[in-house]
């Protein structure tokens, strides 16, 4: 418990400018992943999203426009856009949005922080806050593979204790929230190789 505080507590130090510096991780896997994730994004129009652990709001800055947007993050001082952010943990969703309820929960790069237990706490109270034909757009760290250079690197280089999770059992943690319309994207770095998934599940 004490360790997955660690976790998003070590952004209470960052400013949204030191956050911009983006690492060789963001270059090696973060890049080609938006390659399917952008086209994704680009489809949403006219939705109220909740982007949950939205940090600076590289992805929301994409959707603003277009879409009213609410956030979620344990470190809100981030967001530099104009935009509400609830403090508060992905955990606890429907306690912080009050009642209110959503097209779209998109959370990208957040899940890694939380183990299995808050994973499915996440994914239940995201179905919690969805309208009932809402969608959940997030993404995971595959365990194997590129996925785990990427927690090891992340655990020995910066210290930050980050979570896998293969995609069968995110199906079933799914399911069990309730989700019944589930796809499971392959996320692949540049050399091609699986490192992360893209959830999307109704
Ligand atoms: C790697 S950043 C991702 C930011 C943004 N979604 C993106 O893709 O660029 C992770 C963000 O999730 C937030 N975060 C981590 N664990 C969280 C939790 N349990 N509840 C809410 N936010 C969390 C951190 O504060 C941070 O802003």
């Amino acid at each position: 418990m004490a360790k997955q505080a660690q976790n998003y507590e070590r952004y209470k130090s960052w400013t949204a400018e030191s956050y911009e510096k983006q690492g060789i991780m963001t270059y090696l896997c973060r890049m080609p992943a938006d390659r399917k994730i952008l086209p994704v994004l680009s489809r949403i129009k006219d939705k109220s999203v909740l982007d949950v652990g939205l940090g600076t709001g590289d992805y929301t800055r994409l959707l603003i426009d277009d879409n009213r947007i609410v956030g979620v993050d344990q470190n809100p001082h981030l967001c530099r856009l104009n935009v509400k952010v609830h403090k508060g943990d992905a955990t606890q969703l429907s306690t912080l949005v009050g009642g209110e309820k959503f097209d779209i929960v998109l959370s990208t790069w957040m899940t890694d922080y939380l183990n299995d237990e808050k994973l499915q706490s996440f994914f239940c109270e995201a179905k919690k806050v969805l309208k009932e034909d809402g969608q959940l757009l997030t993404t995971t760290i595959r365990p194997n593979g590129w996925g785990l250079v990427y927690l090891v690197l992340a655990r020995y280089w910066r210290g930050t204790d980050k979570h896998a999770c293969a995609k069968k059992r995110v199906a079933d943690m799914l399911k069990n929230a309730g989700f019944n319309d589930i796809e499971i994207l392959n996320l692949n770095s540049w050399l091609g190789i699986p490192w992360a998934c893209l959830v999307i599940a109704k």
